[in-house]
């Protein structure tokens, strides 16, 4: 082990917006048709947040839920990292925002941005801080609203985001060391490929108070981002395994980032993972960005598809540009699950004796 101490992830959870937007429902804004975005992306419908769903609320949400599934009181988070490139604010960071919220009263707490790779960079930072002692418990959140920032009219990139928040609670664990391994990469060189303009300090608003312009949209060139997903994915999946000492054919599940189902597809194809190892909600979420692997995740273990035991391939890519994977074993039980099962194991008994 590379680290003094040893990390395993005990928690996931959502945050999601309650409103539903289906294809057809684009079909009405922009020239488009329900069979090319699935064709093309397998998308059939994304939640978007409302003008009153904020992504911190959608983070506090992911975390209470990620908070419950481990079973921890919230005095024992010592770290809040929160990974997304559409904050409420410039600050107060969204992570100090989830802080308060959840009774972190022990936590420190900040927002980084890696966009899409961005929780897979947020759980390697949580690890590191983990293994060398710093903190025994990480709350480690990918959230965002890329909805508010999408040009409605460009049929190019509005069928493919969606907005969510997705939690993991990583614990310190000195028996049993479940964070395998990681890769990180970036190359700004790429920046322009995907981008969301006009949204920063590099936009002075020449004192006019408010700022009389709105701010730019997300740009995208479509294919040169998905001839860098297809290869940056098995890259990194690559990678990671090795930092983590097992083959690619000992992973059980590849989570990817879900951006298009054709590009997860063609880089399990070039890892030699056949379908029954590619973990996807991109038909239900489309792209969540910072939030789509842990939402992924956390859908199939509801699910039952990953088993306790399972080791996972979590895999980003994205704006930056910026790519990256994890290996992580999942071993975690849900806690409110034990609970109620613990229950209706009590009732039996009362039932019996009565
Ligand atoms: N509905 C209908 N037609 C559309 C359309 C839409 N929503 N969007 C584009 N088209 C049209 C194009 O205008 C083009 O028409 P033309 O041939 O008359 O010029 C045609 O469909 C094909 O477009 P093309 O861009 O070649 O499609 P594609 O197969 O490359 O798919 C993407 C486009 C965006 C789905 C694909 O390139 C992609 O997924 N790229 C990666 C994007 C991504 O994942 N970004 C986030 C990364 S974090």
């Amino acid at each position: 082990m590379k680290f003094a101490h040893g990390a395993r992830l005990i928690g996931v959870g959502a945050g999601l917006p309650s409103a539903v937007v289906t294809n057809f429902d684009l079909e009405k804004l922009v020239d488009t048709s329900d069979e090319w975005i699935k064709t093309r992306t397998g998308i059939s419908e994304r939640r978007i947040a409302s003008d009153e769903e904020t992504t911190s609320q959608l983070a506090i949400a992911a975390a209470k839920d990620a908070i419950a599934f481990a079973g921890i009181d919230p005095n024992e988070i010592e770290l809040v990292v929160v990974a997304t490139s559409t904050p409420d604010n410039l600050y107060p960071s969204t992570a100090c925002m989830v802080q308060a919220a959840v009774g972190a009263k022990r936590a420190a707490a900040f927002d980084m941005e890696a966009a899409c790779t961005g929780i897979v960079y947020a759980l390697a930072v949580a690890q590191q801080f983990i293994g060398s002692g710093t903190f025994k418990c990480a709350l480690v959140i990918g959230v965002d609203i890329h909805s508010r920032f999408l040009n409605w009219a460009d049929r190019n990139t509005c069928i493919l985001f969606g907005d969510g928040a997705g939690a993991f609670i990583l614990q310190a664990d000195d028996k049993e060391n479940e964070m395998l391994g990681t890769y990180l990469r970036a190359d700004g060189s790429g920046g322009h490929l995907l981008h969301i303009p006009n949204t920063g300090s590099a936009y002075p608003h020449a004192g006019v108070v408010p700022p009389q312009a709105t701010h730019g949209f997300l740009e995208m060139n479509g294919k040169a981002i998905y001839e860098f997903a297809v290869n940056a994915v098995p890259e990194a999946v690559r990678a990671a395994c090795s930092d983590a000492g097992i083959g690619v054919e000992d992973v059980d599940f590849l989570i990817p980032h879900q951006a298009n189902m054709r590009i997860i597809k063609s880089a399990a194809e070039r890892l030699g993972m056949g379908p029954e190892k590619i973990i996807s909600n991109v038909n239900e979420m489309g792209n969540t960005s910072a939030a789509s692997i842990p939402l992924a995740m956390w859908a199939a273990i509801r699910k039952g598809q990953i088993s306790e035991g399972s080791t996972c391939a979590l895999v980003g890519f994205g704006g930056g540009l910026t790519w990256g994977a994890a290996i992580v074993k999942w071993t975690a039980v849900d806690q409110r699950k034990t609970a109620s099962d613990q229950i209706s194991t009590n009732k039996k008994v009362e039932a019996s004796k009565s």
